[in-house]
């Protein structure tokens, strides 16, 4: 197997010398069913995956932060009958000595082995409120180490949410994780020029996405990190449209916000090319004022500067290009203090990307957005989303618009991991020649 424990045991390690001393319980994600007796592919919980490197369903780590630490895996017992049907499992044995765990059990001895040990810890780290079943078996368990009390037993008074840890641990990529990032990246810009050459008019959305499901699985990411988005026209208008069902129009833009999950990190990129392969006039003039939107924003996604610094310099570029385009008038300053700016760009310019999508870590410190840091990794993603509107110019209407890179902060400024994904018009019509 190629799989490095370390990186994980390192990690748990890590998480222990926060905790100082308590016990923290971190479940994996349930199977879900899909319908009758099939379920949906499995994905595993991020917080678990990034502390143990376990892919399996039914599966707690267990780790106990003190004297003498302790990290414990409670996973499904080999079972050759089920293994016939449903492929292979570890089991305890195995998993303690491939995965680096102190001690591995059978799952269904969670409860009694949790009830011992969690027994005289000051602390319980779990996350809290995430799963109602969870938080009432948890509850319950420590419930019965309480009534251990004349027994001179002492159950933790001090509950915690554990995400609060492993949020800002997440938050910063080590080298083994940018490594998976880049790559996941490289295979989601292939799948947009996959996407580019395929597009043309009379095609439908969902085959476009088949082109980017068949670019992403054939490079080993089985799944994409989300619902694709493939939106003809003015469904591009429709930020969180995945009916993908429409056939493209000539001399309609098509918007693909796409990116795959690989080995459980994620890509996200969106590009906005034309149907035909050329960009009309008003086209061109939106396109041209998001892409400088964009990459001003990038420029300021530099180490030490606010997680702010890049919307805000998005939306400068943005309002003059509103009024320009006589979407917006009045200044820049009164455009930004009045936000009449929303009416076309209604989100904001980015997010944290990792495990999930939406990753995870704080935006502010206090009342403060936070300052960009080394290893941390962002999207950069302004957009323009114009609907027919009385006030707005008829030669504007239905165009939507987002370029979205994914961007690594470095010590001297930043690594966009997309850049291959064509974004210049003359790169796009390039790319979409058609010989
Ligand atoms: N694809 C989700 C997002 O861009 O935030
Ligand atoms: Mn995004
Ligand atoms: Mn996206």
């Amino acid at each position: 197997m190629n799989f490095n424990p370390s990186v994980y045991m390192d990690r748990r390690t890590r998480l222990l010398t926060q905790m100082q001393r308590g016990i923290a319980i971190i479940p994996t994600a349930p199977e879900v069913a899909r319908n009758a007796d099939t379920h949906y592919g499995y994905r595993h919980d991020s917080n678990f995956y990034y502390l143990s490197g376990f892919t399996e369903p039914e599966a707690v780590l267990v780790m106990v932060a003190g004297d003498t630490p302790l990290s414990i895996l409670f996973c499904r017992e080999k079972n050759l009958e089920r293994e016939i049907w449903d492929g292979h499992r570890f089991g305890p044995d195995a998993a303690q000595e491939q995965f680096g765990f102190d001690a591995a059990y059978p799952i269904e001895q969670l409860d009694e082995k949790l009830g011992e040990l969690m027994g005289n810890q000051p602390a319980l780290f779990y996350p809290l409120g995430f799963d109602a079943g969870w938080d009432r078996r948890i509850l319950g368990l420590r419930n019965s180490v309480l009534q251990k009390v004349r027994g001179g037993i002492r159950a933790p008074d001090d509950i915690r949410d554990v995400r609060a840890l492993l949020n800002e641990m997440r938050l910063f990529k080590d080298g083994h994780e940018l490594g998976i990032m880049r790559g996941a990246a490289a295979i989601s810009t292939a799948a947009h020029k996959r996407a580019m050459r395929f597009t043309r008019p009379d095609r439908f959305e969902y085959q476009v996405e088949a082109e980017l499901l068949h670019e992403f699985c054939s490079h080993g990411a089985r799944n994409p990190a989300y619902t694709s988005i493939v939106a003809g026209g003015a469904s591009a208008c429709v930020l969180h449209y995945v009916g993908n069902n429409a056939v493209l129009k000539d001399g309609d833009l098509l918007l693909i916000d796409a990116g795959c999950e690989l080995d459980g990190y994620a890509s996200d990129i969106t590009r906005t090319f034309p149907v035909n392969g050329k960009f009309s006039g008003a086209q061109k003039d939106v396109y041209e004022i998001v892409l400088a939107a964009q990459t001003a924003a990038i420029a300021a996604a530099m180490p030490k500067r606010a997680w702010n610094a890049p919307h805000d310099a998005a939306l400068r570029v943005l309002a003059q290009g509103f009024i320009d385009l006589k979407l917006c008038s009045g200044s820049v300053d009164g455009v930004l203090e009045s936000e009449a700016y929303k009416k076309f760009y209604m989100h904001r310019t980015g997010h944290w990307l990792g495990m999930d999508v939406h990753d995870v870590g704080d935006y502010k410190v206090g009342n403060d957005w936070r300052a960009l840091q080394p290893g941390m990794v962002l999207t950069v993603e302004p957009g323009c989303y114009i609907r027919p509107a009385d006030d707005v110019p008829m030669a504007l209407w239905n165009i939507g618009i987002r370029i979205e890179d994914d961007v690594v902060i470095t010590e001297n400024g930043n690594e966009v991991l997309t850049d291959a994904a064509p974004k210049t018009v003359a790169d796009i019509e390039e790319l979409m020649k058609r010989t």
